[in-house]
């Protein structure tokens, strides 16, 4: 700054009158130079330097140790297709001084979560950035059986039973949502065709973490929202963030707030729980009483700290994953007023009554909605919340040739220390699967030249393997190029909830609202660790005729 404050207030520039240039302008003046010395010597290091037969090409960067960071950071997507193209489905980029070698296609998928346990770890890739918010010895602070186990713990409370008991609860906060959130006052207006407006994430994600208290959480979570526990979340996901994936404990403030959030809402669930046993209260249907049934396979309880500490990873695995997938459904609906009307006469034809009103959606027959499931899983398939699964390589790794080129004759070994990354995001658009990847089309998922066949047959096919990693049976999906969820050990056990909160947000607003985008559909903001629509992304609305009861 000094250097450019001097450079515009004087008529030469210092390079020309060096004589004049006063030491204090000389520093900034060597470091600039030393940096830019640098910079030459690793890009001719990297154009000189012989490579490796066995090792897979890395993508070349201008900056050390910052590698790609900037490239990958502001667009994945478009980064590793970018990479793709010039290098085939494996590559190594550098992010902050790491080396991330990317396996892609639905061969990468398999590779990365069907790897073995004693090649790849996903605590060793994680931890940092889940520790500090879940707390300890949960999810990623555990050895992976024991993650095994903590699984089968919280499929016990996503229960069919519980879900039928959540579908009302989740219709009712969406409703008392609409009668009371100022964004919706044209929605209560006398006036039919008042248009109103709301800023779809903002809405989402209120609604989001209101269903999801009420119904996993428990009540207490949901009537302690409008006061300290929101507060208390808002601080621990500001560590949630991409930076604290890479860089865990900068002593910033945000991770101070983290760590004091952390700890805060640990008690505020351990305190619950002793209130509940004090009070003999029943909350048979959420997480909390189904976690306080649960031990290890040798008999040890959870204690209330672990209970504690899953409840928060579970909050934080739903918000941002539902919360996105929601608004982009709803930004795709706005954007295609006949897919809405679409799915507003599937729920007419399956939910009329006589007197010409909805009855209440029910959960059993919300999976039978083949609209409303196409629009969840197109919304996923072009926007999955998580685009890149990662995990960190414990044992070198031979990349098997039918995932490079078979006409290579010596394997690539992606060696111990590297985090290997595969991209559902990139394989849910691979034009070589996909007709018209990039246009969301829910009607692809019945239309037999939509899907190629090894996509439409997902990981929840009945024809599929089937494996138990020790959280119950899952069909194995690992090489199947549709994998919002993820697939192998690892694979996502909220996906039948987040169906049914999704689902009974989506219709419940359908039901009520009739919706246009004014402006352009938007973006997509890479900058948070779960991908979101970009501003501005407000959807225009009016209350749907005839008014539903
Ligand atoms: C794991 C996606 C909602 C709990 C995963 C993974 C993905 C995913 C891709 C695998 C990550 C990896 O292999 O590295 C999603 C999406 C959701 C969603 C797209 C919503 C649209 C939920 C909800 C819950 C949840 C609502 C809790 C109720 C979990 C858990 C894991 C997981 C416990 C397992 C972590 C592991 O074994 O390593 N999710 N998720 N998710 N998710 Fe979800």
């Amino acid at each position: 700054l000094q250097f450019a404050r001097y450079h515009f207030a004087t008529d030469n520039p210092p390079w020309i009158a060096d004589h004049d240039i006063p030491t204090m302008y000389l520093i900034p003046m060597l470091l600039l130079s030393f940096s830019m010395a640098i910079v030459i010597c690793h890009v001719l290091w990297q154009l000189a330097k012989p490579h490796h037969p066995n090792l897979p090409p890395v993508i070349f960067h201008w900056l050390p140790v910052f590698g790609s960071a900037l490239q990958y950071g502001t667009d994945p997507i478009k980064f590793l297709s970018k990479c793709r193209e010039k290098h085939g489905n494996v590559f190594t980029f550098i992010l902050f001084g790491r080396r991330m070698t990317v396996a892609l296609g639905a061969k990468g998928n398999h590779f990365v979560t069907g790897g073995k346990l004693a090649e790849v770890s996903a605590e060793a890739a994680y931890t940092d950035l889940t520790t500090p918010v879940f707390g300890k010895d949960v999810v990623f602070d555990v050895p992976n059986h024991v993650l095994m186990e903590q699984k089968r713990f919280v499929k016990f409370g996503l229960s069919v039973e519980n879900f039928r008991a959540y579908a009302g609860l989740i219709e009712k906060e969406v409703r008392d949502y609409l009668a009371t959130d100022p964004s919706f006052s044209a929605h209560r207006s006398t006036k039919r065709e008042e248009w109103g407006s709301f800023d779809v994430l903002k809405s989402l994600q209120e609604l989001t973490i209101f269903t999801a208290s009420r119904t996993l959480q428990g009540e207490e979570v949901r009537s302690s929202l409008n006061k300290s526990f929101a507060g208390l979340y808002n601080d621990l996901d500001g560590g949630f963030t991409p930076l604290n994936l890479l860089f865990p404990n900068l002593p910033l403030p945000s991770n101070r707030r983290r760590d004091q959030a952390q700890k805060a809402m640990s008690e505020f669930y351990i305190r619950i729980l002793a209130e509940r046993k004090s009070t003999n209260a029943s909350h048979e249907h959420d997480m909390l009483s189904a976690l306080a049934t649960q031990s290890y396979k040798d008999g040890t309880p959870l204690t209330d700290q672990q209970i504690a500490h899953i409840m928060i990873a579970l909050l934080m695995a739903g918000q941002h994953t539902s919360s996105a997938t929601a608004s982009w459904a709803l930004l795709h609906l706005a954007h295609r007023p006949d897919v809405a009307q679409a799915l507003f006469d599937e729920q007419t034809k399956y939910f009329s009554l006589p007197d010409g009103s909805l009855r209440p959606i029910t959960y059993d027959e919300l999976r039978e909605l083949p609209l409303l499931d196409s629009i969840i899983r197109e919304t996923l398939r072009l926007h999955p919340p998580i685009h890149s699964i990662m995990r960190k390589v414990v044992k070198n790794m031979t990349v098997p040739g039918s995932l490079t080129s078979p006409s290579r004759d010596i394997n690539y070994v992606i060696p111990k220390g590297d985090l290997i990354l595969s991209s559902p995001a990139l394989s849910q658009i691979d034009p070589t699967i996909w007709k018209d990847p990039l246009m969301w089309d829910p009607y692809r998922w019945s239309d037999p030249e939509g899907v190629a066949s090894q996509a439409s047959k997902s990981y929840d096919d009945a024809t599929g393997e089937k494996i138990d990693y020790g959280f119950g049976i899952i069909s194995k999906g690992t090489e199947s190029p549709y994998q919002p969820f993820g697939a192998g050990r690892h694979r996502c056990i909220g996906e039948q909830f987040a169906y049914l909160q999704l689902g009974v947000i989506l219709v419940t607003m359908v039901r009520h609202l009739e919706m246009k985008l004014d402006g352009p559909f938007p973006g997509t903001n890479f900058h948070t660790l779960i991908p979101m629509p970009g501003s501005p992304r407000v959807i225009s609305y009016k209350r749907r005729a005839p008014i539903v009861a």
